[in-house]
């Protein structure tokens, strides 16, 4: 009970009270009463919502569109699918690759960027201890331009190779793969793939070079990337994202915008601004006044701090792994 003895007196009470009521289960919590808790797979909790009032604000609005086989989550009001969403500060979207194509059977000719715009008050930054900058090909460099702040930023990428036969599964050195680290708080991401010699003596297994962020716990390299990226493919790009840029002093200040209730608000190590979490012994939902949940650990049940809220999906037969076809261009402005 020891972690107990830091909590308020108002949660002390809540949690004896909370202990004559009935055993719930996590997901009661995730949404705000009668919101939607799912989009396909995806799970959305509160502050994400895919209705009005089911949100905190538009940043965190989840465009849940139904298509022909799936329900699909994009982000905002933008052209990203989301495939996770963590109330730690995580989301992550997919994002096209960028490449530089020549001459090939069935494969066009073309030169295609990987943009990822973040306006430079945006809630969301892409994550620099996550998300790798990464290059395939055997011919192949690759650029990655942005702003850090204001001030430019460009970086580059080179891979190169002879032999299909020699290419390492899940080796990035440089030989058909190339991966290097991305700066704290990038934003306006373009990505740029170039050949040396378009690509003539690997052209029988290399035809393109390719480029794009991509998570690096979500990608392993195949030496099958680099005969062919169909060009509707997506990789996970993570972003990191707050609830506001406030400080959590300066957000206690308003209460009516507050996001943390009867939770404690922390600030993040990425940067600035600032994000809930349930106090110790707790766990769920720290955005929702009723969220946090506790364990009454010899009964070995878990009991909610107040009244749940309802719950019900918004379907449930999309797929993470269903990726769509989609622009290049993607931008997320702070609201
Ligand atoms: C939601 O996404 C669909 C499909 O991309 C789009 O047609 C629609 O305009 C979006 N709605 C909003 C409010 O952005
Ligand atoms: C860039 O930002 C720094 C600090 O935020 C400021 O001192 C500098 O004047 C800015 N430069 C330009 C060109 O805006
Ligand atoms: C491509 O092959 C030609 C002929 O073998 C050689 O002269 C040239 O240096 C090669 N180019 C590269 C970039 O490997
Ligand atoms: C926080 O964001 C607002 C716009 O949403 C902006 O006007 C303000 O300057 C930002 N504050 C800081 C400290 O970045
Ligand atoms: C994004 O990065 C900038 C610069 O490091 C930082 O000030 C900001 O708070 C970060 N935002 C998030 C959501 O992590």
């Amino acid at each position: 009970m020891d972690s107990h003895t830091r909590l308020s007196p108002n949660i002390l009470v809540l949690l004896v009270m909370a202990l004559t009521f009935i055993p719930v289960t996590r997901a009661q919590v995730f949404a705000k009463n009668g919101c939607p808790t799912h989009c396909g797979d995806l799970t959305i909790p509160y502050p994400f919502g895919t209705m009005e009032g089911c949100y905190l604000n538009k940043n965190f609005y989840i465009n849940c569109t139904e298509t022909a086989d799936s329900f699909k989550a994009y982000l905002a009001y933008t052209d990203f699918i989301v495939i996770d969403i963590t109330m730690e500060g995580q989301l992550q979207i997919l994002t096209t690759v960028a490449r530089d194509c020549y001459s090939a059977p069935r494969i066009p000719v073309m030169r295609v960027p990987q943009i990822i715009s973040l306006s430079p008050f945006s809630i969301y930054n892409v994550s620099n201890t996550r998300n790798k900058f990464t290059a395939i090909g055997c011919d192949t460099y690759a650029y990655l331009y942005g702003f850090v702040g204001n001030k430019s930023y460009r970086a580059g990428c080179m891979s190169l190779c002879n032999r299909f036969e020699d290419l390492v599964d899940g080796s990035c050195s440089g030989f058909g793969c190339c991966q290097i680290q991305i700066p704290d708080g990038l934003k306006t991401i373009d990505v740029v793939a170039y050949s040396f010699n378009r690509h003539v003596n690997v052209s029988d297994f290399n035809p393109c070079s390719y480029a794009f962020i991509v998570e690096e716990s979500r990608f392993r390299f195949s030496s099958g990337y680099v005969q062919y990226i169909s060009e509707d493919y997506k990789f996970p790009v993570s972003l990191d994202w707050v609830v506001s840029n406030e400080t959590c002093v300066e957000a206690a200040k308003n209460p009516s915008n507050y996001a943390c209730h009867r939770s404690e608000c922390h600030e993040p190590d990425t940067g600035s601004g600032y994000l809930c979490k349930c106090p110790d012994g707790f766990y769920g939902n720290p955005y929702l006044p009723e969220g946090c949940l506790g364990i009454d650990e010899s009964k070995e049940t878990e009991y909610l701090l107040s009244e749940p809220s309802g719950a019900n999906a918004q379907g449930n037969d999309g797929s993470p792994s269903d990726y769509d076809s989609g622009r290049q261009q993607i931008i997320l402005q702070g609201r």
